[in-house]
């Protein structure tokens, strides 16, 4: 036996032995064990299988498809995330790594979306987005969660109310002023419509374990534990202001332009399947959603949106 595989055996013993395993059981295993193979281990077949469509208009399915890619990057992107929350001895190398990771996801998502705005044929949507009232993109837990591992909660309150102390310190009262609530309410009696009810009973109790969880730990947060001269490092102010203002204002103007492209042209214009004022709602600039506000200016805190 070449002394390369005496090593080998050596440290499978180790292993086992840690974990009171007998070697020699695992060995006889590896005999009748099946070769991997691709579609074992990247189940296509299981994820192809995934693609139900609702109507009989095939650009439904470039709808269903695009948003299960997005699902897929927003599980990269936290998983990107949770590294940077999970650690405890966090150095500015790792930090800005991670950020460069996540910021080329969310490039990707934004650069793609003319997917969305170019890639249907308008007559086709229009037809097949009744069939999927009142469900929208809104519903996406993941969207969510990224927003709470990036970020503070009070920078993701309504801005109306965000300089109110008292919101952030309570998660439920926080939760009932988060920047989405207006999008689930009808203005003039305050009642929450489908859209938020039916999102609030699946992911409300999560949510809640969520904003815990990543009270301390989010981005926003742990970038602030990093030392004065690793904060003031101008390649990593620069990732993060990139993130932020991706995540923030190219893709939500991305997603903005292609929602108007169809909403406008239906009949019953300007209506969105999840039943909110969208075009208040959406903009950045009405929003002004900032997960790292000590790296904007003051004027570029103004014109959110607009730059
Ligand atoms: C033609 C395509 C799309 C249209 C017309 C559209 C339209 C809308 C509208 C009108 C809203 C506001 C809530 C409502 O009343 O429904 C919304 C919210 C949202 N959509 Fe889309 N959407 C599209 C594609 C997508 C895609 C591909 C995603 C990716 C997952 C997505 C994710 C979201 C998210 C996360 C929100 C909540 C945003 C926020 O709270 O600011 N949407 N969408």
């Amino acid at each position: 036996m070449s002394e390369q595989r005496e090593e080998i055996l050596k440290r499978l013993q180790n292993k086992f032995e840690a974990i009171q395993q007998n070697t020699d059981t695992h060995l006889e295993g590896l005999v009748w064990a099946k070769p991997i193979t691709y579609w074992d281990y990247i189940q296509p077949e299981a994820l192809l299988s995934l693609q139900i469509q609702r109507t009989t208009l095939p650009d439904e399915m470039v709808f269903i498809m695009y948003h299960q890619i997005n699902e897929l990057l927003f599980k990269m992107i936290l998983w990107e995330i949770d590294q940077v929350c999970d650690h405890s001895d966090l150095t500015a190398e790792f930090f800005a790594e991670k950020l460069r990771r996540i910021s080329r996801y969310f490039d990707m998502l934004s650069s793609s979306f003319t997917i969305m705005g170019d890639g249907m044929e308008v007559a086709q949507y229009m037809k097949f987005r009744n069939t999927l009232t009142p469900a929208s993109g809104f519903q996406s837990a993941q969207y969510r969660i990224i927003e709470f591992a990036s970020t503070e909660i009070k920078q993701l309150i309504d801005f109306r109310f965000r300089q109110d102390p008292s919101l952030s310190e309570d998660f439920e009262k926080a939760f009932e002023h988060l920047y989405w609530q207006a999008a689930g309410k009808d203005h003039a009696t305050g009642k929450k419509n489908t859209l938020i009810t039916l999102f609030e009973q699946k992911y409300k109790s999560e949510f809640l374990r969520k904003m815990e969880a990543y009270k301390t730990s989010n981005l926003w947060s742990k970038f602030k534990t990093l030392p004065q001269s690793v904060q003031d490092d101008e390649q990593l102010i620069k990732a993060m202001r990139h993130y932020d203002y991706t995540v923030n204002v190219t893709w939500v103007l991305a997603h903005f332009h292609a929602a108007e492209k169809y909403l406008e042209s239906g009949p019953k214009k300007a209506e969105a399947t999840g039943g909110s004022d969208w075009k208040k709602y959406m903009h950045p600039k009405y929003q002004r959603r900032i997960f790292f506000p000590d790296l904007w200016t003051e004027e570029e805190h103004k014109t959110w949106g607009e730059f």
